[in-house]
């Protein structure tokens, strides 16, 4: 309620918003905001990641991290990086996993960019004694290769929308109409800063995130100086044309204006427009994978059948619809789309075989 009443004040004074401040409000507020105030994350909280869901999630990772890293890069120590880390879950069965396969035999180097206070706190409970460091802007990365891992990063995002007319694309914002908080659009055209595709038509919806972008670029930037790669699993818009924002609370979806400060908001990926930013900037972008072929061509399978080789057949049970959840041809299998960046055109594991 306290938010509500903080975004119709805001409304009332200056005018309506745009979505990416109703999110920044929503999600960041000090005192109320959903990251600040919530347990969001895991079956208690009101969405649960690929990480939390099966142990193998973050393990396939970081060995598809180690293998890049032994493939084309082979220096002193492996850089990891991670976007937005949760509760540190993929980073703790990544580490467990590289340490495990080289024997300790290895000099990690693990970098977090992260945002919540809370989550950090949990973070540092769960990577304990592991050399880790924090950032919280990411041109703090180490200026040597980094393999960045971006697990449902940028859909937490703050995302503007615009809807095209005859004349151009106008912001949609949110006003208020009877008392209640309502979508508006703007009678203002606005003119993207970088050139955007041109096939949409009359009434479709733009999404463009100020802050992906900003964060996608220096990541770009650091590959071309540095080496390394970006690996990106998300949901993933891939026309790069409608309307994905959504509010989940509880597990459940929500209107992205009902109980604001309450609910999950995110978005899906512009996979369209990060892939013309990479191109532009002649970087690789690897074919886009559903997170589904991706984990299998990766073994998923197999660490199944290792996992529930001498456990009870409950235990068994359990592992397995885990697994099932992260491979579901209908939900997180196909909804999740996996992409990589590189400096130069390369062959990467998961990315190359399957549909
Ligand atoms: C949906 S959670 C995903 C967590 C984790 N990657 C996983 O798969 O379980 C989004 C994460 O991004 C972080 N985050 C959101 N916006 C951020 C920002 N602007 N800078 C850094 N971290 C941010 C959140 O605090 C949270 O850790």
């Amino acid at each position: 309620m306290q938010i509500e009443k903080k975004i119709k004040d805001l409304i009332k004074k200056s005018g309506p918003i745009s979505i990416s401040q109703y999110m920044e409000i929503c999600l960041w507020d000090d005192k109320n905001g959903y990251y600040t105030s919530n347990q969001v994350l895991g079956e208690d909280g009101d969405f649960i990641t690929s990480p939390e869901i099966s142990q193998t999630f973050g393990e396939l990772i970081g060995l598809w991290a180690l293998s890049f890293y032994q493939e084309f890069i082979n220096k002193k120590r492996l850089c990891l990086t991670e976007l937005g880390a949760g509760r540190g879950t993929l980073l703790k069965d990544a580490i467990r996993t590289i340490y495990k396969v080289t024997s300790n035999k290895i000099n990690l180097e693990i970098t977090i960019l992260e945002k919540s206070e809370r989550l950090i706190t949990l973070q540092k409970e769960n990577l304990k004694n592991k050399n880790v460091r924090w950032i919280s802007d990411i041109k703090g990365m180490s200026l040597e290769p980094q393999i960045i891992i971006a697990n449902e990063f940028f859909d937490a995002l703050p995302v503007n929308q615009y809807v095209r007319s005859n004349e151009g694309w106008h912001e949609k914002k949110i006003a208020i109409k009877n008392g209640k908080l309502c979508f508006t659009l703007d009678n203002k055209i606005w003119v993207p800063s970088d050139s955007i595709y041109s096939d949409f038509k009359i009434g479709d919806t733009l999404e463009y995130s100020e802050r992906t972008i900003s964060i996608f670029s220096n990541i770009c930037n650091h590959l071309i100086k540095y080496d390394g790669v970006l690996l990106l699993v998300d949901y993933g818009n891939i026309s790069g044309i409608g309307d994905t924002l959504q509010a989940v609370n509880k597990h459940e979806f929500k209107g992205v204006l009902e109980k604001p400060g309450q609910s999950d908001l995110s978005s899906h990926v512009n996979f369209r427009l990060l892939k013309e930013i990479a191109i532009k900037k002649n970087l690789y972008v690897s074919p886009v994978k559903e997170q589904r072929n991706f984990l299998l061509e990766l073994g998923i399978e197999e660490r199944l059948k290792s996992l529930t080789k001498n456990v009870s057949s409950a235990m068994a049970e359990t592992v397995n619809s885990e697994i099932k959840r992260l491979i579901d041809p209908d939900k997180m299998g196909s909804l999740f789309k996996v992409i990589a960046i590189t400096k130069t055109k390369r062959i990467l594991e998961g990315l190359n075989r399957y549909g």
